[in-house]
């Protein structure tokens, strides 16, 4: 993975090297100038895009919009309600009948603006118009930039399952630029910081200690600082995808480090009560516990853990955590192997593991130690 190519000032480029699917990911700063310039690196004979926005951040497509040459590239727009019910058979039938209508071919291009939802769902529709069409993801939260954007995992759910329809379809070029998160609410971007975070405890130490020395900077939102981090989460992440790009191997599955626990948490809450990042938050703080009830991992990992999630003002526990009920959540989940839970867990910071056969009571002693 390379973070030295040509790269505008104040900009960074981290190449995902995965052969004839490589793409660039951009990270900048009020770097829209060069979007247009980007897309005609990356694309070859880009004639006609469609560009699929959040309506949240319409400002924003359009100020992407406006940068391209509408002489030489045909646009068509269609903007997507907010929100993961979005993530729905009939917004994506809804998405494939616009595309069709607009006269989209095997050469258009998706332009996908906006969270993680958009960029599902529209690289769905990607991966599936006339059996797949070129897209680009243009991350317009913390959440999507270091994660959902990156990494070619695009699907929609079923109204029973979470993403449960899907396809691997790797963007040809990320553009993640820090000024389109100005309008994102404080609580959203601060949950983003939770996925950071993730990257330093499963694969990174230095960047676990630059997060504790600069976590403040980040949570001011200070740009370099933003720059910096989605720079290193992406290196982690294009690194771990390189690896594994089609989660066979298990090393892809790195990435739900606090996940398990997360997803019960959210499930058994209800959805919308804490955010994802905060969710991952809290569980990432369960799985060391869990860890550390293992005899994997010590104490001082939990606390580094601790200090660096509480100085990104994130949640480290859940008083309203439902034990009975996030079991069966947890025992339904993809890491579950006959019957046996399995968790990613910590032995020391940059380092996890797929730990398999553990009993449900440690599980529980480790959820109650964060309620
Ligand atoms: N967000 C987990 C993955 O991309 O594999």
């Amino acid at each position: 993975m390379n973070s030295k190519l040509a790269a505008g000032q104040g900009e960074c480029l981290v190449s995902v090297d995965l052969g004839d699917r490589s793409y660039p990911i951009h990270i900048g700063t009020e770097a829209t100038g060069r979007f247009a310039a980007a897309l005609k690196e990356s694309l070859v004979d880009i004639s006609h895009a469609l560009v699929i926005y959040d309506a949240a951040v319409q400002s924003w497509a359009t100020h992407l919009v406006d940068q391209i040459d509408q002489d030489s590239i045909r646009i068509n727009q269609s903007a997507v309600p907010s929100g993961e019910p979005s993530k729905s058979i009939e917004q994506y039938a809804a998405l494939l009948n616009w595309m069709l209508e607009s006269g989209a071919d095997r050469r258009s291009v998706i332009i996908a603006v906006g969270g993680g939802v958009i960029g599902d769902l529209a690289g769905f529709a990607a991966a599936s118009f006339a059996r797949g069409i070129r897209f680009v993801q243009v991350p317009t939260t913390l959440l999507a930039m270091v994660d959902s954007s990156v990494g070619g995992k695009t699907g929609i759910n079923l109204a029973a399952a979470k993403n449960m329809v899907g396809a691997f379809w790797q963007p040809d070029l990320v553009w993640a630029d820090t000024q389109s998160m100005e309008t994102l609410p404080e609580r959203s971007y601060l949950s983003g910081l939770a996925e950071v975070v993730k990257y330093g405890v499963i694969d990174d130490p230095p960047f676990f200690d630059w997060l504790a020395a600069n976590a403040s900077a980040l949570v001011a939102r200070d740009p370099a600082a933003m720059r910096y981090a989605i720079e290193q989460s992406c290196l982690s992440k294009a690194r771990v995808v390189n690896e594994d790009e089609r989660e066979t191997s298990g090393r892809r599955a790195i990435l739900n480090y606090g996940h398990t626990f997360a997803h019960a948490i959210e499930a058994t809450a209800g959805y919308g009560t804490l955010l994802h990042g905060e969710a991952v938050s809290i569980g990432m703080q369960m799985a060391a516990s869990l860890a550390i009830g293992l005899g994997r991992c010590d104490q001082d990992l939990l606390d580094r853990q601790t200090d660096l999630l509480t100085a990104c003002q994130l949640p480290i526990t859940f008083p309203q955590a439902d034990i009975d009920a996030m079991l069966p959540v947890m025992m339904r989940d993809k890491k579950v192997a006959h019957g046996k839970l399995r968790f990613i867990l910590p032995n020391k910071i940059g380092s996890v593991q797929l730990v398999g056969d553990i009993a449900s009571a440690d599980v529980c002693r480790a959820i109650e130690a964060h309620r």
